[in-house]
């Protein structure tokens, strides 16, 4: 066999999902924003997320007190502000100024929207059982928001240690999925 063993600690590169996400929060209204890139969707509707939030941000508690908060979704064009957003706390600074992004009112959670996304799922914790021992959220979505101006939006996929791919070409083939 040619292939060499991988360490098992970089497994996840291998099976890390896509886009990388902004994940906003607010609490006493002061709001926050966090890099994710650990979601899946596990039904189609209503829609149900599963994201780990670890419990060493300053996010776990707001969304563990709230049960409420925003996914926002960027495109290639946010990228610096993104891994920013990923590499500082909320707790020290206010990354909406920090990284010029705007706060923009939601309809159904006090979290608040990031205008420069190109799409923001409204959510609202269902699950919380996990928390503690996997830092793992079920997420409903309750509202979803999309710019259908941006025609091919260039997502960015984490591929672990600073590299990303960055969505492309499309293709289309027959499928019984939705
Ligand atoms: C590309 C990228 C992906 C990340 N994905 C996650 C993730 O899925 N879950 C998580 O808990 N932290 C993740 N992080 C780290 C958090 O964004 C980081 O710990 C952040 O400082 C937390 O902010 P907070 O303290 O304001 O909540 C990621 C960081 C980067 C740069």
């Amino acid at each position: 066999m040619k292939k060499a063993t991988l360490p098992l600690s970089e497994v996840y590169r291998l099976l890390e999902p896509g886009p990388v996400v902004l994940l906003t929060s607010a609490r006493g209204g002061s709001a926050n924003v966090m890099t994710m890139s650990w979601h899946m969707m596990v039904d189609f509707e209503p829609p149900l997320v599963a994201c780990v939030v670890s419990n060493r941000g300053y996010t776990f508690g707001i969304l563990r007190d709230t049960e409420e908060c925003v996914i926002n979704i960027p495109t290639v064009e946010l990228a610096k502000k993104v891994v920013g957003c990923g590499n500082t706390s909320g707790r020290e600074i206010d990354k909406f100024k920090k990284f010029r992004l705007t706060r923009e009112a939601a309809v159904r959670v006090s979290a608040p929207l990031i205008s420069e996304c190109y799409a923001n799922l409204e959510c609202r914790v269902i699950d919380a059982s996990m928390a503690d021992k996997y830092n793992l959220f079920l997420l409903e979505v309750l509202k979803a928001w999309i710019d259908r101006s941006k025609k091919n939006p260039r997502t960015i996929h984490h591929c672990g240690r600073g590299v990303f791919m960055v969505a492309g070409r499309r293709i289309k083939l027959p499928s019984k999925m939705k």
